[in-house]
């Protein structure tokens, strides 16, 4: 049984403020050299579980894990036996056969579940309340594209109650900036994820605001974006949400009150003509496909990482 205390990134807060730019650091080494870090050559085993359905974290990962050395071990919904047996004997079982645990899941409380009993680092692969490595690819996105994301103003309009939401105040606190959250009344963050958000903001010199005001959250944007208006597990409310969010949807005028030449991101998948009209997505300042890529580099080096503050792998002697 492998001796080892575990570092997780359940929630983006998991990171302080300089260890976020550690793992962006080594996300640009990453990119620059492909195979810079295999600290699971041998091979050893990434499991990746999947409650819900993926694209780019599947494929993220799958490709990010074997670059690694590793071995990707992709579970689908109905494969395992995780909902019969507890989440606590799942990541026991795990623990003695595998690197790193990655999840794809409804409720946040199973994968503090899952790290409480594991003795391997739990990622969270996209939760209802949380999609952290999510914001780690966006981070990096705006770093090649603008330099440090500290100071920088971020505005994120649409379902401002969702899991790109709350990781954008947090993540993006974390970095050190200014996040603006706009939604309509009843879908604005959980006020425990604002208070977070605050008190880290508070330590980096960033800054939270919450708003019913698309406009409020524009003017003076260097990052403008957006997430689909009906999450994993909200589909019988896709008509309801069209009406409710109509207003903030990301049009080249929404773009307009930003800064001139703010980026554009989009975590995908998009809904043209619902949350982002077409002239924006597939417009000059959108970098959605620079983020969708960067998935992979940000993710690998998360991992490396992880492995490394767990006691698992030397990043400094693997150079
Ligand atoms: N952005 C993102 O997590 O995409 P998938 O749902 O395709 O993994
Ligand atoms: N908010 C979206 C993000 C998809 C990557 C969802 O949870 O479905």
């Amino acid at each position: 049984k492998p001796s080892m205390t575990p570092r997780h990134f359940l929630v983006d807060t998991d990171l302080t403020q300089q260890e976020q730019a550690e793992v962006l650091e080594l996300a640009l080494a990453l990119k620059a050299d492909r195979w810079a870090h295999r600290p699971y050559a041998g091979p050893q085993t990434v499991a990746v579980i999947f409650d819900k359905t993926s694209t780019r974290t599947r494929a993220s990962f799958s490709a990010g894990i074997a670059d690694l050395g590793g071995n990707p071990l992709m579970i689908n919904p109905g494969e395992s036996q995780l909902g019969k047996e507890s989440v606590a004997d799942t990541a026991r079982v795990f623990s003695r056969m595998v690197s790193t645990i990655v999840w794809r899941t409804y409720a946040q409380s199973g994968l503090e579940e899952m790290a409480a009993a594991s003795d391997v680092p739990v990622v969270n692969g996209l939760s209802d309340a949380y999609h952290p490595c999510q914001i780690l690819a966006d981070l990096l996105t705006v770093r090649e594209h603008r330099g440090d994301p500290a100071g920088l103003t971020f505005a994120y309009l649409g379902d401002a109650a969702n899991n790109m939401a709350h990781s954008y105040l947090l993540g993006g606190a974390t970095a050190g900036m200014h996040v603006r959250v706009a939604g309509p009344q009843g879908y604005l963050p959980d006020p425990a994820v604002v208070r977070a958000a605050e008190e880290r903001a508070a330590r980096t010199g960033g800054s939270v605001r919450v708003t019913t005001d698309p406009a409020e959250a524009l003017t003076g944007a260097d990052v403008v974006c957006t997430d689909t208006w009906v999450s994993m597990g909200q589909e019988a409310e896709t008509e309801a949400r069209a009406r409710i969010f109509r207003p903030y949807c990301v049009d080249a005028a929404a773009m307009a009150r930003a800064e001139p030449g703010a980026l554009f991101l989009h975590c995908l998948p998009a809904f043209r003509g619902s949350e982002v009209a077409a002239e924006v997505i597939d417009g000059p300042q959108s970098v959605v496909w620079d983020e969708a890529e960067n998935r992979l580099h940000a993710q690998k080096a998360l991992l490396v990482w992880l492995m490394a503050r767990s006691g698992r792998y030397d990043l400094d002697a693997a150079r």
